[in-house]
């Protein structure tokens, strides 16, 4: 079955970005002029993904509202002959329907994926976390689906290296290797301390599954953190299932901390050769 869903967990409070996220959903945050939301579902888009769900909750309209048509603003635009802009603004979400369903409190990942079982139904699906930007020739979450119609398994999860002193960060992995890159899930933890660690390969935000991960999802416990995890129902599944962790090709920038917001943000200007020099300028004058 074609993988035509993508959800993507939107719920979150964004405290590292306070105050910025007081007022503004930090997923609306851009990247130079763009939502780092609208890199993400670009992402998901450019795989073949047609709906995305997204799970919000209380104060994160702007997100559904940044992927509908702003008839004012397109109308302003017109009559001020500003063409281009319209176009861009009126293409936004104009390739992908998005729905979206509310995580009424705050239980964790796992419990903000099972939120989007009602409309996920029987299909396979993919997963993509908002504050990992995944950049390269082709989409971090392609590569899984890709692995996944290739493999007829139960799930595939983006993986990367990281140096041990790290894991206590992310979801990782023990894995036994079947080819270059490609490991078939035997445990997963959920941010493990550098000793604890069963490897250094961790999960970077993407994922795709079968629906039987809502089943996992209904009974696991809570948690590192008093959080229902979404890596407990992974290891779950692993144990009953074939779930394997793809190395994805391509750069993560961490955007959900300063330092990796900071760093794609360089990034993405480099590639504008005016904006480049103003960089290169600016580290010279005040570094
Ligand atoms: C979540 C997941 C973790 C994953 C990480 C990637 O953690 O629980 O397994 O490695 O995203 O960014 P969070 O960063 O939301 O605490």
């Amino acid at each position: 079955m074609k993988i035509k869903k993508a959800v993507i967990p939107v719920a979150g409070k964004g405290t590292r970005f306070l105050p910025a996220t007081k007022e503004i959903p930090k997923e609306m945050i851009p990247i130079l002029n763009t939502p780092m939301i609208s890199i993400v579902v670009e992402e998901a888009v450019k795989a073949g993904i047609t709906e995305i769900i997204f799970v919000n909750s209380r104060g994160k309209e702007s997100i559904e509202n940044y992927f509908d048509r702003n008839l004012h603003l397109e109308s302003f635009l017109k009559e001020a002959d500003k063409n281009d802009q319209e176009l861009l603004i009126k293409n936004i979400g104009s390739n992908v329907e998005v729905l979206s369903v509310r995580q009424k409190e705050q239980l964790g990942l796992g419990h903000a994926i099972n939120c989007a079982r009602p409309l996920i139904g029987n299909e396979p699906f993919a997963v993509l976390l908002g504050d990992d930007i995944m950049d390269g020739e082709v989409p971090g979450i392609k590569q899984l689906i890709d692995k996944y119609e290739e493999l007829s398994c139960s799930g595939v999860i983006g993986l990367f290296e990281v140096p041990k002193s790290e894991t206590s960060k992310y979801g990782i992995i023990e894995g036994e290797k079947k080819a270059e890159g490609l490991f078939k899930l035997n445990a997963m933890v959920e941010k493990p301390t550098p000793k604890d660690a069963p490897s250094n390969l961790a999960v970077p935000g993407r994922y795709v599954f079968d629906s039987e991960i809502f089943v996992f999802l209904d009974k696991i416990p809570r948690g590192v953190g008093g959080e229902y995890q979404l890596t407990d129902a992974i290891e779950m599944m692993a144990k009953e299932r074939d779930v394997y962790g793809a190395i994805l090709d391509g750069t993560r920038f961490d955007t959900g901390s300063m330092e990796g917001y900071l760093e794609a943000t360089i990034a993405y200007a480099s590639r504008d050769e005016k904006l480049k020099k103003v960089i290169v300028d600016s580290v010279k004058k005040y570094t």
